[in-house]
């Protein structure tokens, strides 16, 4: 019998498993989120896209379920003396506000297929009209590489996917991608990613 790790059990240890620096499809995009804006990040983990926001002088909480990682998250906010505010939750059974946020910044939140049409959707809720949403995940060809994710499909992003979930906002970008990804020990190879920018109406 496979037993999947837990995420703290992933984030139990002191280096940073998914590294420090941010995401390379957020950074490509973050100059879209407007100075000083209030930016959601669900699913943060241990805070290495957070952290790098607060960087660049926005308000940031972070929500995720692993208080280990969130944690970890601290500590690096702490490290470069910026601070993000951080909440321990399940984001399936949050009480997720509504016309809150500037920006939402979506990295890697993987959830099962039952669940993620209706994260999206309060996702795209939360944020403000006009807010932006940054998302990058896997695609189904993820199967075929080593470099981290899912490994059931059925918790894989497809772009016609993300057009239903995201039908009611503007889509900016929609775009299967291959990349190469360098982030921490647990994201490294060859990758096939989907990322989503779009905008609240
Ligand atoms: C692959 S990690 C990505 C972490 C971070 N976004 C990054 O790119 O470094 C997925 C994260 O989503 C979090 N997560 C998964 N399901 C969640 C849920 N239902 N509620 C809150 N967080 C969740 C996990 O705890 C984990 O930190």
């Amino acid at each position: 019998m496979t037993v999947r790790m837990s995420w703290d059990g992933r984030f139990s240890c002191e280096h940073y498993v998914y590294g420090e620096a941010p995401n390379a499809f957020l950074a490509r995009h973050a100059s879209l989120i407007p100075a000083g804006a209030r930016v959601f990040v669900p699913g943060d983990g241990e805070g290495r896209n957070g952290v790098w926001l607060a960087c660049q002088g926005l308000h940031v909480l972070s929500v995720d379920t692993s208080a280990v990682g969130l944690e970890k998250a601290r500590r690096l906010a702490a490290r470069h003396d910026v601070s993000i505010e951080t909440e321990h939750a399940d984001l399936t059974a949050w009480a997720w506000p509504e016309a809150t946020f500037d920006a939402v910044v979506s990295i890697f939140l993987h959830l099962p297929p039952e669940t993620a049409p209706f994260i999206h959707a309060a996702m795209l809720k939360a944020l403000k009209p006009g807010g932006l949403l940054i998302l990058q995940a896997f695609r189904p060809e993820q199967l075929g590489y080593t470099s981290g994710g899912p490994k059931d499909v059925s918790w894989l992003y497809t772009s016609a996917m993300l057009a239903i979930d995201f039908a009611k906002a503007e889509i900016l970008l929609n775009v299967e991608e291959a990349v190469s990804l360098e982030e921490g020990p647990l994201h490294r190879g060859p990758a096939a990613t989907i990322g989503l920018v779009a905008r609240r109406r």
